[in-house]
């Protein structure tokens, strides 16, 4: 593996799988990647302390050095996009680049914080109140576009809905209610940017993607958005193509 691979992070409430056809047409394309779950979900246990985004980060840290993995090019969407401002807020000399994909670096509102904590609280009950609570996410998680004409993509969501484990519904809702905004980390950035956006995400919208990118650019002037028409929140699963080949441009440019 590259000495600097490629880290990829996921979003609510899915698992590392989501990467799955951008990870393949990453390593097709030789660009070295891996991808690491969120506490609770795939194959990663909840971390038994109150649910923050700093400690995943730490965690992923941690990782990092039991594989010897000095350095990556952070991309993370959504949560994975809180976590990967996690990390750099905390462990910016491990990361060579940060690409940020249908995210955003501010706080929720308090209707979100308090919204949030009712998801987690309804999970505390069982898989199958967290399910029923998450499973209504699949029209806000794919654009219009992918609703309305790839079936697919649409049940292959659902299954993921209907799979998402209790535990990490719980920890990672209170874990992102808790968050702080993280402009500033990017005002900070000193390794290059990237800010990507499915056209079509109605939960992180330009305005949001524009703010990152101006943020990042202050420091250097590297920093790029990118737009994937057709796509919404889930750009990677519903424009591999456009996703993966974007981020081997990023890859390669941060590698040199
Ligand atoms: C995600 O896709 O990870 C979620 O939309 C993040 C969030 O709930 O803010």
């Amino acid at each position: 593996m590259s000495a600097t691979p490629l880290l990829l992070l996921h979003g609510f409430p899915l698992d590392s799988r989501m990467w799955d056809d951008v990870s393949d047409l990453l390593a097709d394309d030789g660009v070295a990647n891996l991808r690491l779950d969120a506490p609770g979900f795939g194959i990663a246990p909840v971390i038994d302390a109150e649910p923050s985004l700093d400690l995943v980060a730490d965690g992923i840290v941690a990782s990092l050095d039991a594989l010897g993995i000095d350095r990556v090019v952070l991309a993370g969407l959504s949560m994975g996009g809180y976590i990967a401002l996690a990390v750099v807020a905390r462990h910016a000399s491990r990361v060579a680049g940060l690409a940020l994909l249908d995210t955003k670096a501010s706080a929720d509102t308090e209707a979100a914080r308090v919204n949030r904590l009712r998801i987690a609280s309804l999970a505390d009950d069982g898989d199958t109140s967290a399910r029923e609570a998450v499973g209504p996410m699949i029209s806000t998680l794919l654009g219009a576009s992918t609703l309305r004409t790839r079936p697919d993509v649409v049940a292959r969501h659902r299954d993921w809905l209907t799979e998402a484990p209790a535990a990490g519904v719980a920890w990672c809702q209170r874990a992102m209610a808790a968050r702080p905004a993280r402009l500033e980390v990017l005002e900070d950035l000193s390794v290059p940017g990237l800010v990507l956006r499915g056209a079509e995400d109605e939960l992180c919208t330009q305005d949001d993607a524009e703010t990152m990118v101006r943020a990042m650019a202050e420091h250097d002037g590297d920093a790029e958005l990118v737009v994937v028409p057709g796509a919404g929140h889930m750009s990677a699963t519903e424009a591999p193509e456009a996703v993966a080949g974007t981020l081997a441009g990023f890859w390669r440019h941060c590698v040199g």
